[in-house]
This record gives structure tokens, sequence and C-alpha cells, in this order.
């Protein structure tokens, strides 16, 4: 595979974006009444189509079929045909202008930048700069950019990316246009998975890419990079086994058979249990983590079967299952206490030669009699 999957697969239209409904509505009805913001605000999770949504809007502003074509104008979308439209693909497109404010903190950036908002455009209608990653500009750059927001020309567009809110300074945040990304869902990450490998003629199994997906935790950027590294050392079949193998993660079906051992209690067998997925050669952290995380759910189903319906957006179906029968017959202070050793003993195992100790030792203080 030439192109790695996350940029051949990257959205060229508000249409194909996943999950960020919300976003995109309002993007597209803005557009469609040619009522464009002069700074917008992206922040969310990593890799969940801030940097996507931000070129898309720059196609939006500079495209010349929309600015040709009121009827076009309307869908609210960007042509993709047109000079502007693919000059910005390629990524030349001079008057959209991409600042990683991590890489440098921005300063001669921003003073540019204030030099170049003045002149206008060299081709198109906007010029359109993203800054990546805005909490990490300096204070400086901060505020070169506060008086450029305060009136920012016609024909200037800011989109600001960033993972921190919190970092961004309130007198910044108050001046944009704010849209909250959220993270994708397991069965999203999943359908986008399949609709890829379609593409590919690749074969896989669906619990491999439940488990990619997983493992990705509500990043689509995350789970393509993932997936492309199974195909690279794999090839043309995705399977539960090739995931295991090279990402080191423990089949979901183990962590059930590990808690139900737990849950009932059973020290003989959950000992055995754990020594057989070691001598695997299972990464113990994983295998460790993968446990807490089952074990706080089933916690947090007992206590509050409400939860199920968050539960839905990070689990697959059959896995939620597993976790409410496990959920009815807990008791909720051995598993408090099997949880706190748990996590005591990840700590601990980081720094002993033989990880898989601390982690018997725990099994064993909970459920000896
Ligand atoms: N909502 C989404 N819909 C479709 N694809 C997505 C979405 N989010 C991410 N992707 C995929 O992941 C890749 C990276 O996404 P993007 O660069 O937009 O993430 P980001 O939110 O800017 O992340 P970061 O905070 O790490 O910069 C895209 O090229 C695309 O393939
Ligand atoms: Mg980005
Ligand atoms: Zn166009």
């Amino acid at each position: 595979m030439a192109l790695a999957i996350y940029r051949k697969y990257r959205p060229k239209k508000l249409a194909d974006v996943i999950g960020q409904e919300n976003i995109t509505t309002i993007i597209k009805n803005s557009a469609a009444e040619g009522k464009l913001a002069h700074a917008y605000l992206f922040y969310g999770p990593r890799g969940t189509g801030k940097t996507t949504i931000a070129r898309i809007l720059s196609k939006i502003a500079e495209c010349e079929t929309r600015q040709k074509d009121p009827e076009f104008a309307k869908k609210g979308e960007p042509c993709n045909k047109c000079q502007a439209c693919l000059t910005i693909d390629s990524g030349q497109m001079l008057d959209v202008v991409e600042i990683d404010a991590a890489s440098n903190r921005g300063i001669d950036e921003i003073r540019d930048l204030k030099e170049n908002i003045k002149t206008l455009p060299s081709l198109y209608k906007y010029k359109v700069f993203i800054i990546d990653e805005v909490h990490m500009l300096t204070i400086q750059a901060f505020n070169a950019l506060l008086k450029t927001l305060e009136e920012p020309p016609q024909h200037v567009i800011f989109i600001l990316a960033t993972t921190e809110y919190e970092k961004v300074p309130a007198t910044i945040i108050s001046r944009t246009q704010r849209f909250h990304f959220r993270k994708l869902t397991l069965q999203e990450i999943v359908t986008k998975l399949e609709s890829i490998l379609k593409s590919e003629k690749i074969s896989h199994h669906k619990e491999a890419l439940e488990m990619i997906a997983y493992l990705a935790d509500g990043s689509l950027r995350d789970a393509e990079s993932l997936l492309d590294q199974i195909i690279s050392l794999r090839g043309a079949n995705i399977t539960v086994q090739n995931v295991e193998d090279i990402l080191g993660k423990v089949d979901f079906s183990k962590t059930i058979g590990m808690c139900d051992l737990l849950i009932k209690g059973d020290l003989q067998k959950s000992l055995e249990y754990l020594y057989d997925i070691s001598n695997q050669g299972y990464n113990m952290f994983q295998f460790n983590k993968d446990i807490t995380e089952y074990l706080r759910r089933v916690l947090s189903l007992h206590l509050n079967p409400s939860l199920e319906t968050m539960f839905i957006r990070e689990l697959a179906e059959s896995e939620i299952k597993e976790i409410k029968q496990h959920a009815a017959i807990a008791d909720t202070d051995k598993t408090i206490n099997l949880l706190k050793s748990l996590i005591t003993a990840y700590s601990q195992m980081k720094y002993n030669p033989f990880p898989i100790v601390p982690f018997e030792v725990a099994i064993i203080e909970n459920l000896k009699k």
C-alpha cells in the first residue's frame, strides 16, 4: 500500500465525515447561506476529524465552483474538482496556511502572520490560517493572535485546533465560534474500517476490527494506523490472531474468561489461567489493564445498570452482554478490593523483573479464603 490509510481515506467533503454531525450540519448550513465565520476553534480528542474538517472548510471558503454557481453553493460542500479544491487537497495552496504551534511555539509564524494577513490572497477569495495545537503558542504569540482576532480582515479565516481546550486563553476562546469534537464510537470506527478493507479487497474477521477499534479509544486515526501496521505485517487477512500478535492485545474472550474466574472467586483456576496467558507470550501489562477496565465496567453496571447506554459507545454488544451477566453476580466490596489491588500491582509490575508476580499476589490476596 503506497499511501498510508489515514491519508488515503481522509474525507474530502462534509458528508464523508463520520460522527460529529452537529459540527458538519452547522458548517454546511452556514456555507449554504454564504455566512462563514472569521474564527473557529475546533477542540476535542486526537484523531477525531479536526484537521480534516479544517481542510474541508478551507475548500468551502475557496471553492471556485461555489463562487460561480449559486445553486451549487447552496449544497454547502466543496466541489473537489476546481483548481482551488485540488490545490488544497494536494497541500500546495498558498492562501491556506497550516501552522503547527507545537513544533516551534509559533512566535515567528504569528509575527509573520500579522504581516501576512494584511496582504490580500494571491489568487483566491480568502486567506485561511489553520493553527494546529494552538494551546502550545507562547504568551507573546497568543497576544499577537488576539489582536488579529479582534478585528479580522474580511478576507481572512482562522481555524484554531487543539486537543487541550483548557490551555487556550479565555480571551481567544471568546472570539471564536467553537466546536467540540467527540470520540468516535466503537461501531462508527468498525464501520469505517470495514469500508476501507472492502475498497482494499482485504478480508477480515469482525472481532479483529472490534479489537482494533477498542484499542483506538475513539480515535479514527489511531484505528487506521493500527490497521495499516497489521496489513503491512500480515497482508491480506485481518484475523484476531494477527491483531493479538502485533498489538500484544489479549483477545477479549480471554479477559472475560479471567474475570469470570475472579468474580466467582476460583483462586486455583485463576492462577492457572494467568500462568497460561503469560506463557502464551501476551503482554501482562495490557492484560492487567484489560481486566481492570472490565471489572470497572462490571462494578459500574452493578451499581447503575443505566450506564449500559454509555458503554455501547465503546464496546461491542456481545461484550456488553458478558459484562451484564457478571454485573448481576458481582459483589461490590470484593470487586472494589480486587480493582485496588490490580491498580497497585500494575505500578509494581513496571519495576519488577517478573511482572507476573505482583499480578499473582494481587489475585491471591483477594481470593484466598
Ligand atoms: N470524523 C472522522 N470521519 C472520518 N475520518 C476521520 C474522522 N476523524 C479522523 N478521521 C481519519 O483520521 C485521520 C486523522 O484525522 P484528523 O487529522 O482530522 O484528526 P485530528 O482531530 O486533527 O487529530 P489531532 O488532534 O491528532 O491533530 C483522517 O485522515 C481520517 O482518515
Ligand atoms: Mg489535527
Ligand atoms: Zn471547488
